[in-house]
């Protein structure tokens, strides 16, 4: 028997063409593994009107870890419209297979490393090496929403908050409303991994970022409890920042940030940010991790007009690859992987276009594999 088990999900669009970047260089490790592939995305929407298939939990629940590729995700009209004739107007809701699969896998923590690799024409400045903890399953991807807004919960807002009052005149059609639910437990996981981590990797800095100046009860939960914690680790800075002022910081001093600490849509947000700093979406892995799974994936999306074109960079997805090997406990694997990615970029002859080459997405992984 192989030592580890993988789920292997490459997706839509060129989610395929980066998976197969990541099994050359796997290969060419000899990571001691079977690999189980599995069906997401939008094909299984149009034909089983389900991105996410049962069949594709059910492999998830015997594996540790999960490789995945990249998902195409639509508009909820849109969406029933590619429905098979036969699955329309049955009710079927698109819902987005990753956000679905951190939901119920309680994948509790995304977190994405964002570093400048030396020679990369692309960094911003070549120094930054920060990594991004988001919170990711509450807050406004809680999925509570409402439109049109039943009278029952227009009622109970009213009766409980005198701002309600504003929107007297709207219509139930009229109003939207998205609830933004955190636990405090889930604030307190979050910023317990950040401090973790800082001091495992002896970083000097944590900052939390929110906006607890508007968002009073939310954003001010997130960042008393973060506070709490920070008090544990003594030798490790706490910095607050709100979110708007660090978009800001970070594209004026990105240096001096060391781990970043989000609630889920602010963390959404300032990992692309931070993304583009280092190269953009093709050099920023991710990994999603609860307690007995972790899924990891490219922080890019499909890009579906590169489908099957060999396009696009693999960088990413190597990147990713390696975090799945260091979870997996394959740590000088991870390492290799890493050194041999940083070690192309730097010769810097084999390019993908972002980077003003004209390599395919398997030239650049056999590059980076013969390396290994
Ligand atoms: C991400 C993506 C997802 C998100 C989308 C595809 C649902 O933007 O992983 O950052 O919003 O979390
Ligand atoms: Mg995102």
């Amino acid at each position: 028997m192989a030592k580890h088990k993988i789920a292997v999900l490459p997706g839509d669009g060129v989610g395929k063409d980066v998976m197969e970047a990541a099994q050359i260089c796997l290969d060419a490790l000899k990571l001691d593994a079977e690999y189980v592939h599995g069906d997401v995305g939008w094909e299984f929407w149009k034909t089983e009107g389900d991105p996410l298939p049962d069949r594709t939990i059910e492999l998830l629940r015997s594996v540790k870890a999960c490789l995945f590729g990249a998902i195409t995700s639509k508009p909820r009209d849109e969406a029933n419209e590619e429905l098979d004739p036969g699955l329309r107007n049955k009710g079927l809701v698109y819902f987005s297979p990753i956000v679905r699969l951190r939901q119920e896998f309680n994948l509790h923590t995304n977190l994405r490393p964002c570093k400048t690799y030396p020679g990369n024409p692309l960094n911003f400045r070549d120094d930054i090496d920060l990594v991004v903890f988001r919170e990711n399953t509450e807050g406004l991807y809680s999925g509570v929403e409402f439109h049109p807004v039943p009278d029952e919960v227009r009622k109970t807002l009213l009766d409980n908050h005198p701002k309600m009052k504003r929107f007297d005149n709207a219509s139930n059609d009229d109003l939207a409303i998205s609830c933004r639910i955190f636990t405090r437990a889930g604030c307190r996981s979050i910023a317990r991994q950040a401090f973790e981590y800082a001091k495992t990797y002896r970083r000097k800095s944590v900052t939390v970022v929110e906006k607890p100046n508007v968002i009073r009860e939310t954003s001010g939960l997130m960042v008393r409890e973060t506070r709490k914690i920070a008090k544990e680790y003594p030798g490790i800075e706490l910095w607050e920042a709100n979110i708007d002022a660090m978009c800001m910081w970070l594209v004026k001093n990105p240096q001096d940030y060391d781990v970043l600490v989000a609630t889920n849509m602010f963390g959404d947000i300032v990992s692309d940010l931070c993304a583009q700093l280092v190269g953009g979406l093709g050099f920023s892995p991710s990994g999603n991790i609860g307690d007995r799974l972790g899924v990891f994936e490219p922080t890019h999306g499909s890009a579906p007009k590169y489908t099957g074109m060999y396009k696009v960079n693999p960088i990413a997805m190597l990147l990713t690859t390696k975090m799945m090997l260091e979870y997996l406990g394959e740590t000088e694997m991870g390492s290799r992987l890493e050194n041999a990615v940083a070690a192309v970029i730097k010769e810097g002859k084999v390019r993908t276009y972002d980077m003003g080459g004209s390599n395919t997405t398997l030239e650049v992984a056999e590059a980076v594999a013969r390396k290994l």
